[in-house]
Formats: structure tokens, C-alpha cells, sequence
């Protein structure tokens, strides 16, 4: 296992940044530029490891995909032009692959053999798995279809109407991109309202689909032209500079270019309501998205309570937003966020153990976590478990810390934000 050293440098957190990709838009346009008929020029795609597994399954299908940095070209005849994939496809870490794909699948022809890494094979993949078969879809898999390696035969699906037992965006996803194989209108009930880039994105390729709040209704048998897609940075990404400017004493950053829908702000409002100084402007829409800037000033912070509705629209931030808390005066509550124990790692324990390594006082809950601030961070050894966003909480703290700290499995980052430590050095003051 490779070790980095992150030196004690305390040094504040100033400038302009631009962050890479959306890694959530990055997946759908390369799906929806396969379903589509045509050219689908992609900008600003997100090129780290997991947005690459989509591209990978999409070319073992016959879909011509060129990819040059951030830019991507996709040249699709459409799902008629799809071929069966002659060998089993590697999803590498990336859940969002897995599911999305497997609504896909669920529609097509084909015999297909999915599998992943160690992290993503204990997942549960049967939140995606049991919809699909109820469409019509012939799933088997580990323990019966719930983990990979998972294979399934697609074809002709019945089109449901469906309420996902979990607030997760990725089966509403893969249950909506099945139903475009459905035999007439498909159905999602949200209980929370979830990231909605899937819905965005399908009417940008001309697709049609109706939401009325939480309940999106998706006809079956569209036909998709490619398009242009420039992919907002990912607010996912951000969140980690957001929260380094927030915590090193005498820092103040711009981010622009960065994606700010609605579904995915969760981070804005807890640094809000924590008391930071920070600036939100929106600027303007594309496909269905919002991009914009974001300032944030150091301030003293405050502990506060988060859960409910709030929950999804930043599940990804919890990691660092809970090494922010550490900086808080008082305590800080995360509740409602289960679906954090199903992430690349379990994010409730992989959290707790490394914040309380480094000196914090946290606690893990069955649900989510408490904290106790501020405490000042004494550095030491921060193990990622294999978890990008564990790995870039662990840097984000040692900004703080007081002794050097060992961060165990760095390269884990290249899963989401390839450029992070360049892009780090690049607003430290020298
Ligand atoms: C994602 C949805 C979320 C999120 C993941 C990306 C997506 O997962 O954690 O990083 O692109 O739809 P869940 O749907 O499992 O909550």
C-alpha cells in the first residue's frame, strides 16, 4: 500500500479555482450520447477512473467514443447499432457505472456479465436489481442477484410504476433509463427528491419525461439525438476546497464554473447555517443545469443538525463536511444518512476512525455520527480505505493539523478528482 506524506504546513487557502467535471453529469452523457443517434460532443468531461468504466462498457458495446483529456466525441447509431459485449465488463469502483448500466442492459438483447473491484462487489446492487426484474429483466448474481459479479439478459420490459425503498438517485436512475425500454409510461415516486441529472439530461438529447415534484413519469420508445454537453464542475470536488477555506485561518477562494443544482447545494446551506462567510452566485443554465461561482472567507463556525431532506442533496459531502464540524464550536448531529455504510466504504465508520486518529471527537451513530468542536487536529496516520472521498477529507485535514500526517492509499483520488494535490498546491499560499 503507498503512503503520502501531508506536510503540517498551515499555510491559508487563497484564489481562483475551477474544479474538474461533474462526475454524475460526466456518467449520463456518455450514456445518453450511446442511446442517441448521432454526434455527441462532450467539454469539461470529469476523466477520472470511475467516469472511464462508463466509457469502457459503452465501447465494448460497438458505440465509437474518443476521448482526449476533458473532451469527448461519442458517434452512436443508436441502441439498434449496440452489440453484445463478448467479454464480462469491469466497473472498476464505480457504483454509479454498476446501476445506471444495469438499467440500460435491462432493455437490450443481450447476455452481459458485470463485476467490479473488491468495494464495489459489497455493495448492494439489489436495490437496482429487484425493479428491473419486475420490468422483465433475467438477473442472476451473487446471493442471488444482490451483490456482483451480477449477469443479466435484457430485452422487451413492462413498464412499473415504482417507490424506491432508498433515497437514491441511482436506482431512480437505472428504473427511469429501463423504462425508455418500457411498453408505455414509467413511474418513480421519490420519497425525497434526489439529484435530478438524469431527468435534465434526457430532455437536453430531445427526450421527453415529466416531473411533478417527486414523481417523474418517463415514456417509453423516444428516440435521442446527440448533442453538446459542457459538464459543470463538480460542486462534489469543490466541497473539499469550500471547507479548507472555511477551516485555515485567513483564506478566502473563488470557485467558478461549478455546478449549482438545487438537488446537489446541500453543502452550501450547511456552511451557511454553520455561520461561514461565503457567497453564492448563480450565472447561468445549461441543459437543465445551473453554474455559477462560489466564495468562501475563514470564520468562526457554529455546530448544527442535519438531516432529513437534506441528507441526499449531499450525501457525498458528509466525509468532509464532517471534518468541518470538527472546527465548529459545539456539537454537530448528522442523522438520516444509513446510506452512507453503503458507499465506497462503510462512510460512517471509515470517518469516525480517521478523524478520531487524528485527534477529533467523534462518534459514529447507526444513522450518522456526532461531533464535538472545536478541536484542534494532531495529524498522524490517515487511511483512506480505498475511498477517494475519505482520501481527500484526510489532505483537507491536514491543512490543520499539527504534525505531518500519513495519508495510506492516496491514489484512490484518481476515482473522482485525478488533479486534486495539483490543484491543492495551486491555492496554498507559498
Ligand atoms: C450518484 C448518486 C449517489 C451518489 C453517487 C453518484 C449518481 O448515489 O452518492 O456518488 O450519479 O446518481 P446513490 O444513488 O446511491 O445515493
Amino acid at each position: 500500500m503507498t503512503k503520502k506524506t501531508l506536510h503540517a504546513i498551515q499555510s491559508p487557502i487563497e484564489g481562483n479555482l475551477t474544479v474538474p467535471g461533474d462526475k454524475s453529469i460526466s456518467h449520463r452523457s456518455i450514456i445518453f450520447g450511446s442511446l442517441s443517434k448521432g454526434r455527441t460532443v462532450v467539454s469539461n468531461f470529469l476523466d477520472g477512473e470511475d467516469c472511464l468504466r462508463t466509457i469502457d462498457a459503452f465501447r465494448a458495446m460497438g458505440v465509437s467514443i474518443q476521448k482526449n483529456g476533458a473532451h469527448v466525441i461519442i458517434d452512436s447509431k443508436g441502441v439498434n447499432g449496440f452489440v453484445e459485449p463478448k467479454q464480462p465488463i469491469d466497473l472498476g469502483n464505480s457504483g454509479t457505472t454498476a446501476r445506471l448500466l444495469l438499467g440500460v442492459l435491462a432493455g437490450l438483447p443481450f447476455h452481459v456479465t458485470l463485476f467490479g473491484d473488491d468495494s464495489l462487489t459489497n455493495r448492494p446492487m439489489d436495490r437496482v436489481v429487484r425493479p428491473l426484474r419486475q420490468m422483465g429483466a433475467k438477473i442472476d448474481g451473487r446471493e442471488n442477484g444482490k451483490y456482483l459479479p451480477i449477469s443479466i439478459r435484457g430485452g422487451a420490459l413492462e413498464s412499473i410504476s415504482f417507490i424506491p425503498p432508498v433515497k437514491s438517485a441511482q436506482v431512480k436512475s437505472a428504473v427511469l433509463l429501463a423504462g425508455l425500454f418500457g411498453d408505455s409510461n414509467t413511474t418513480v415516486i421519490e420519497s425525497t427528491k434526489t439529484r435530478d441529472h438524469t431527468e435534465n439530461m434526457l430532455q437536453a438529447f430531445g427526450g421527453e419525461i415529466n416531473v411533478d415534484q417527486t414523481t417523474i413519469t418517463i415514456p417509453a420508445n423516444q428516440s435521442l439525438e446527440g448533442t453538446t454537453i459542457d459538464v459543470p464542475g463538480d460542486i462534489s470536488s469543490a466541497a473539499f476546497f469550500l471547507v479548507a477555506a472555511a477551516i485555515v485561518p485567513n483564506s478566502k477562494l473563488t470557485i467558478n464554473d461549478v455546478g449549482l443544482n438545487h438537488t446537489r447545494t446541500g453543502i452550501i446551506d450547511v456552511l451557511k447555517k454553520m455561520g461561514a462567510s461565503i457567497e453564492v452566485k448563480e450565472e447561468r443554465h445549461i441543459g437543465g443545469e445551473i453554474i455559477g461561482s462560489i466564495t468562501i472567507e475563514s470564520s468562526k463556525l457554529n455546530g448544527i443538525e442535519i438531516d432529513g431532506d437534506l441528507i441526499p442533496r449531499m450525501i457525498d459531502e458528509i466525509p468532509i463536511v464532517a471534518l468541518l464540524a470538527t472546527q465548529a464550536n459545539g456539537k454537530t448531529v448528522i442523522r438520516d444518512a444509513e446510506e452512507l455504510r453503503y458507499k465506497e466504504s462503510d462512510r460512517i465508520q471509515s470517518v469516525v476512525d480517521t478523524l478520531q486518529g487524528l485527534g477529533a471527537t467523534i462518534q459514529a451513530t447507526e444513522d450518522g455520527m456526532i461531533i464535538d468542536g472545536d478541536t484542534s487536529l494532531s495529524g498522524g496516520v490517515g487511511n483512506s480505505y480505498g475511498d477517494h472521498r475519505i482520501g481527500m477529507m484526510i489532505a483537507i485535514a491536514s491543512l490543520i493539523t499539527k504534525e505531518d500526517t500519513q495519508l495510506i492509499d492516496p491514489e484512490c483520488i484518481n476515482i473522482s478528482y485525478p488533479s486534486f494535490f495539483s490543484d491543492l498546491a495551486n491555492i496554498q499560499q507559498k
